[in-house]
């Protein structure tokens, strides 16, 4: 593509709708007739439901229905991987069979929905449900369940469809015990929950047996296929429209509980029905970041080159199912070890399925390898940066593939003088200002370049304007305008010439909102769609005697400005719009189904970067701000630098997050979490945040695919909290390896 357009700073398209209220979100559009359901859930965390009397709340004023397992349908949850549901779901395993049975898995489980004319009546009504338990102990301690550890089922396949075997090595597998110098430590890292400002929502209307789900998620073509599986009805009778997703992080990848049990109240009560999950009740309506334990193990040789690596990943998941992530993938490419074995195990648990979360398994992963690299640096006496420089992998380790395109060590080199490395002196507890302990962390950022099957359709209209569709979500970082640059620039177009359309289930289908991929793929696809469209329009003028363009070929005409001419003499051509006026044609369009080609069998393809963080630590409070940070990322062509840059910063604030304030609390003695609200559950504030820098090393990645788009969504945030844990242990000597880094740990 040229370069008119693409990385210019473009304002967002639906900014306006946003901060004037304008954007509808799931919960808000007008349905006429709306009833609402409000769920109860379970106050035990294992067992199952002996008795549940709903007489009191089905009498209450306004009540139109009460659902439990006793009368809801039955519908079909199927098992996986019987099935091939296409799904961001784990692989192994069978969504959670909401009001099926009596069993109980989990604390705050949806047992009832109750139905009523308003939002008030629903809820007062909710809690005049009557249950009754037979209650079995609860387990959601991973350390005390390491024992009944397992491989994942999927990582034992042949050709595990992740990509992530449970088990991994090369090398030689007694490198470590030969290592001149080791570290050998373990990390931990609590649930975390994204807690998006929407909660999760749905309105669901029947009409004989087409539903209409206005519904907030991260894949509209996922939700549709679920319930459609679910209710067993064709996919073509379910609709889902949802086009502004308020933050999800990962947790609407897939669709849970709620959409299903909205359907099922509207359907009982014949009327449409709004389902919103409660605030609370989000921290077991959808997964979150999995407690993890890690061990890395590092040897070296004196000169600080890396000769073994050693990951062991533990991570919970549901006693249904099995989620899975990439907790030790990024241990086998990041640096250049001859020597690597990475292990991943699983443990059950009476929690909710975990999801992926803001740069899920790396960003975990990366905590552990990262803190262990900053530990085996000061152990050496070797810069962090310069250690880094020192292991920096030319190519893949793992496969010994070529990167497609990599700008790691310019990015730790513009960061550390951006940043101001140079004036750090290497001494834990060696920089202070007045009462504050100030230190300075360093950590590599990499998430890997998806690109996801997408389909994409680009309309050119007679009156010169076009617009560009595909069924994707954009929950915040910027999808909406990058769908429109890039069809502008595809098209060659003016870009207020050219709208986008997401978000319904009715468009060409979209991929996933999810794995940094949204535009590697999506735009792709419209990237692709365009061409074809412009071929379609030039074709009509080429065979077409009344046309300047009569028997031009490809090869020797220009698209621009929305006007097809020669080569040889750009007076000779003519505009989309005339073309399709001529033929008396309203518009043309082309809608291509793309998917990656076999770049990724050549090429090893990932985000890079590095994060450098300044922090001040209370030295008689202990506790931490974050005053500086600068990344460095080098993430492919960059579609629109002013939403890219912000979503950058907005990474490195939820890494500040993870690695300082957010932990879900759980009460092991009831399976229970504690903190189930945004008062006690910790996201950063603006309190908490400094003004941070990022910046962007231009690459023109010929590799990935056809627009050079690697993704950067969740680069931003991978190695944040290692580089916030490195700049803490410089700034008191103490090294925490227990996410979050509160003052307790640090008095
Ligand atoms: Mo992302 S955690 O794939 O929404």
């Amino acid at each position: 593509m040229s370069q008119a357009l693409i990385g210019k700073p473009v304002e967002r398209v639906d900014g306006r709708l946003k901060v004037t209220g304008g954007a509808r979100y799931a919960a808000e559009f007008k349905v006429a007739n709306l009833a609402h359901g409000v769920l109860v859930m379970s106050t035990i965390a294992n067992g199952s439901i002996s008795s549940i009397d709903v007489k009191a709340a089905k009498s209450a004023p306004g009540v139109l229905e009460v659902i439990t397992h006793l009368n809801a349908p039955r519908l079909r949850f199927p098992e996986r991987p019987q099935v091939n549901d296409d799904g961001v779901a784990p692989v192994f395993g069978r969504a959670l069979p909401v009001l099926q049975d009596k069993t109980i898995y989990f604390n705050a489980q949806p047992i009832a929905v109750v139905i009523a004319e308003t939002l008030e009546q629903a809820e007062y009504a909710a809690t005049l449900v009557q249950v009754a338990y037979e209650e079995r102990k609860p387990v959601t301690k991973l350390e005390t369940e390491m024992a009944s550890a397992f491989p994942p089922q999927e990582g034992l396949m042949k050709e595990p469809p992740t990509g992530r075997p449970a088990d991994y090595m090369r090398g030689d597998p007694d490198a470590l015990s030969k290592a001149e110098v080791k570290i050998d430590e373990t990390y931990t890292i609590p649930i975390e929950h994204h807690n998006p400002m929407e909660l999760l929502s749905t309105i669901a209307e029947w009409s004989g047996d087409k539903l209409t789900l206005h519904d907030k998620t991260q894949w509209v073509p996922n939700t549709q296929s679920h319930v459609a599986l679910v209710f067993s009805i064709p996919e073509e009778n379910v609709r889902v429209i949802s086009p502004f997703v308020g933050g999800a992080f990962g947790s609407s990848l897939r669709p849970w509980s709620h959409p299903v049990v909205a359907a099922m109240a509207a359907r009982a009560v014949k009327r449409p029905v709004k389902l919103v999950v409660a605030r609370n009740q989000m921290f077991t309506s959808h997964g979150h970041r999995p407690y993890t334990v890690q061990r890395v193990a590092l040897g070296a040789t004196r000169e600080g080159k890396l000769t073994a690596i050693v990951h062991e990943g533990y991570a919970q998941t549901s006693l249904y199912e099995e989620n899975t992530e990439s907790l030790v993938n990024a241990t086998r490419m990041l640096y250049a070890s001859p020597n690597c074995i990475t292990k991943y195990r699983l443990v059950r648990g009476n929690i909710q399925t975990p999801l992926y979360m803001r740069g899920p398994g790396e960003c975990s992963g990366v905590f552990a390898l990262d803190s262990a690299m900053d530990e085996l640096a000061y152990k050496l006496k070797i810069d962090p940066v310069e250690m880094r420089i020192r292991n920096h992998a030319d190519v893949d380790p793992s496969d010994g593939l070529p990167w497609s395109s990599k700008s790691l060590l310019e990015c730790y080199r513009r960061g550390a003088e951006i940043f101001g490395w140079s004036r750090r002196t290497p001494e834990p507890r060696s920089m202070r200002d007045g009462r504050y302990l100030i230190g300075m962390g360093m950590a590599t950022a990499t998430y890997p370049t998806l690109r996801m099957p997408a389909s994409a359709r680009a309309r050119i209209f007679s009156d010169g304007t076009a617009v560009v569709q595909s069924s994707a979500s954009d929950m915040g970082p910027g999808t909406w305008t990058m769908m429109k640059i890039i069809g502008a620039e595809s098209l060659a177009m003016d870009l207020n010439k050219v709208r986008s359309e997401l978000g319904d289930s009715t468009l060409p289908k979209g991929s996933v909102h999810g794995g940094s991929g949204t535009t590697a793929s999506v735009g792709s696809a419209i990237y692709e769609a365009s061409q074809a469209v412009k071929a379609k329009l030039l074709k009509l003028a080429s065979d077409d005697k009344r046309s300047p363009l009569q028997g031009a070929t490809e090869q020797q005409v220009t698209f621009a400005d929305g006007r097809i001419s020669l080569k040889s003499d750009s007076s000779r051509g003519e505009t989309y719009a005339e073309i399709l006026r001529r033929n008396r044609l309203p518009s043309i369009e082309a809608t291509v189904d793309s998917k990656p080609g076999d770049e990724g069998k050549k090429f090893s393809m990932h985000a890079f970067g590095a994060h450098f963080i300044e922090v001040r630590v209370d030295a008689d409070l202990g506790m931490t701000h974050v005053s500086r940070g600068v990344t460095v990322c080098g993430g492919g062509r960059i579609m629109n630098e002013k939403t890219a840059l912000s979503q950058m910063t907005g990474g490195v604030v939820g890494g500040i997050g993870m690695a300082l304030t957010e932990e879900t609390v759980m009460d092991h003695r009831m399976g229970r979490i504690v903190n189930a609200n945004l008062g006690e559950y910790h996201v950063p504030v603006h309190a908490d945040i400094p003004a941070l820098q990022a910046f962007f090393v231009e690459e023109r990645d010929e590799h990935c695919n056809p627009i050079g788009a690697k993704g950067i969504g969740e680069v931003s945030y991978v190695g944040v909290a290692a580089a916030v844990a490195n700049a803490v242990f410089h700034a008191t000597g103490k090294r925490i390896r227990q996410l979050p880094i509160t003052l307790d740990k640090l008095l």
